[in-house]
């Protein structure tokens, strides 16, 4: 079975978040199924530096106000398509936004090109790889089911799959008249949504099947405070909405053998683990004070992430004799809060503004509790690697966290099956007693070990979302050409 990906980043190549991790590690969790997986990904600079000269398989005259072409090749381990159209990525900043922080202003037209040249490989552009299954991810490829849909051909199954509902890709009503779709495209049953364009409405209104990151966040997006204006459209077709629970990359998340972190241990050398906590607090230039329980965020700064609501109990966090190590990229506001509270309370909070791939190893592998607040979370990967780094997670029970984190209640206890703590609601209140509650477990040292072992030992896999993902393209695949 062959598949296309559609999508806008991938690990280790271009990252600003979990949806890379995901793409990246797709294809090679589905390879042993026999499904034959190539990943469509915008030619930034970064990616063609990776991919070098490639096989350029066609040429666009004209791809939304340029010449650009089609190059395949290999990279960072990925059999990819790249689409090298220098007026849209090569330039210097983001995938998205350029170096000043704002959207870049031909956003619609970038993405629409991502679209329409899946659709393309879609309906056999490249003879030599024409897949039974287009996966597009995110709004970035919203248009890829939409192309398919109007060719008004025989045309492969179409999967849209969502990362991030919060974002959604919409563009002024004009932006329709350039996409070249049919007229009709333009309306309640296409690429409309409220007036404008909205390639992630597109997506989910004219894709075969509707996937997101987790069963919890499949049924969180169906309800008006999930959904984020499309729960009515969602619960229209919710009979081809299903949540695929995300894995972790065990090969770059191992504790065994990782070399970005002091020590190397797993759950029968428990032991080596207290190595990398003395070497984190000594990069964070943190007090010694080895009883002291340490927290540990890895995370984008957004209001998505609820990091707020723990700049807001760091009064209960420090009053519990505590300490933080935090890493953390984006919101301006919010890292100034961390790095004054740093500032002011040296040796018991440290922070780290930015993105650093190392860093946020050495946090899941040093720190006793990763805290992820989040208000929503589709799935959520750092909680994921945390238990499998025997950082307890405390976790916000909202989405792919409340699917992942077994919280520590009587009965969890008794039965000895608890990988962490949630909290709920979604509060600063409810957050600083979920601290206190970590405190008290913390006391107790056979549980505390009892708990990480349970998370060690967790299955965060592929294997379990691969299975899925390759029986849905199998239906798929198969009622396309049935
Ligand atoms: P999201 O995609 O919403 O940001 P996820 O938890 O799914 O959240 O994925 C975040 C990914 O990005 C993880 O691989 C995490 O380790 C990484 N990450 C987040 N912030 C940073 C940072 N400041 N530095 C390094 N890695 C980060
Ligand atoms: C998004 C979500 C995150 C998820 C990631 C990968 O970035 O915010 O929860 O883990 O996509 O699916």
């Amino acid at each position: 079975l062959k598949v296309l990906s559609v999508v806008s980043e991938i690990f280790p190549l271009v990252k600003t978040g979990g949806l890379a991790d995901v793409a990246g590690a797709l294809p090679a969790a589905l390879a042993p199924h026999g499904v034959e997986m190539r990943t469509l990904i915008p030619g930034y600079p970064a990616v063609k530096a990776a991919l070098g000269k490639g096989e350029s398989v066609h040429r666009f005259d004209h791809l939304f106000g340029g010449p650009a072409q089609l190059i395949a090749g290999r990279a960072g381990g990925l059999d990819l398509f790249v689409i090298d159209a220098p007026h849209f990525y090569d330039r210097p900043g983001g995938p998205y936004v350029g170096p000043n922080g704002i959207d870049w202003p031909d956003n619609a037209q970038r993405f629409a090109a991502l679209g329409v040249v899946a659709s393309g490989l879609g309906l056999g552009l490249v003879p030599g790889f024409v897949p039974d299954v287009v996966h597009a991810h995110d709004w970035q490829a919203g248009l890829a089911p939409a192309y398919l849909h109007y060719s008004g051909t025989r045309r492969p199954g179409t999967v849209m799959t969502i990362h991030n509902i919060a974002f959604q890709g919409q563009f002024p009503a004009h932006v329709a008249t350039m996409l070249g779709l049919p007229a009709n495209a333009f309306a309640i049953d296409g690429i409309e949504y409220y007036g404008m364009v909205g390639y992630l409405k597109a997506g989910l209104q004219l894709a075969d099947r509707i996937t997101t990151v987790s069963p919890g966040y499949a049924g969180e997006i169906l309800l008006p405070e999930g959904g984020m204006g499309l729960d009515g459209l969602l619960q229209a077709r919710s009979h081809v909405v299903s949540g695929i629970l995300n894995g972790l990359d065990d090969e770059t998340w191992n504790p065994a053998a990782d070399a970005l972190i002091a020590a190397p241990f797993d759950v029968k050398t428990l032991k080596a683990r207290a190595a990398n906590k003395v070497a984190l607090k000594v990069d964070f230039g943190l007090d010694p004070d080895p009883g002291a329980l340490l927290f540990g965020v890895v995370s984008r700064l957004s209001w998505q992430k609820g990091l707020d609501l723990l700049a807001d109990s760091l009064g209960t966090l420090l009053d519990l004799g505590a300490q933080l190590v935090l890493l953390g990229s984006g919101d301006a506001d919010l890292a100034g809060r961390f790095a004054g509270a740093a500032r002011s309370h040296p040796g018991r909070i440290g922070v780290r503004l930015g993105y650093d791939e190392a860093v946020a190893h050495r946090i899941q592998a040093g720190s006793d509790v990763l805290i992820v607040p989040s208000r929503f979370e589709p799935c959520g990967l750092t909680q994921l690697s945390a238990l499998r780094y025997g950082a307890l997670p405390l976790v916000a029970r909202v989405g792919g966290l409340a699917d992942t984190v077994i919280d520590v209640n009587e009965m969890a206890r008794t039965s000895g099956v608890g990988t962490g703590v949630q909290f709920s609601p979604v509060t600063a209140p409810a957050l600083q007693l979920a601290l206190k509650r970590v405190a008290g477990l913390w006391q107790d040292k056979a549980l505390w070990k009892k708990l990480q072992r349970n998370a060690m030992t967790t299955d965060v896999s592929w294997e379990r979302a691969a299975k899925q993902y390759d029986t849905l393209f199998r239906q798929l695949a198969a009622e396309r050409t049935g």
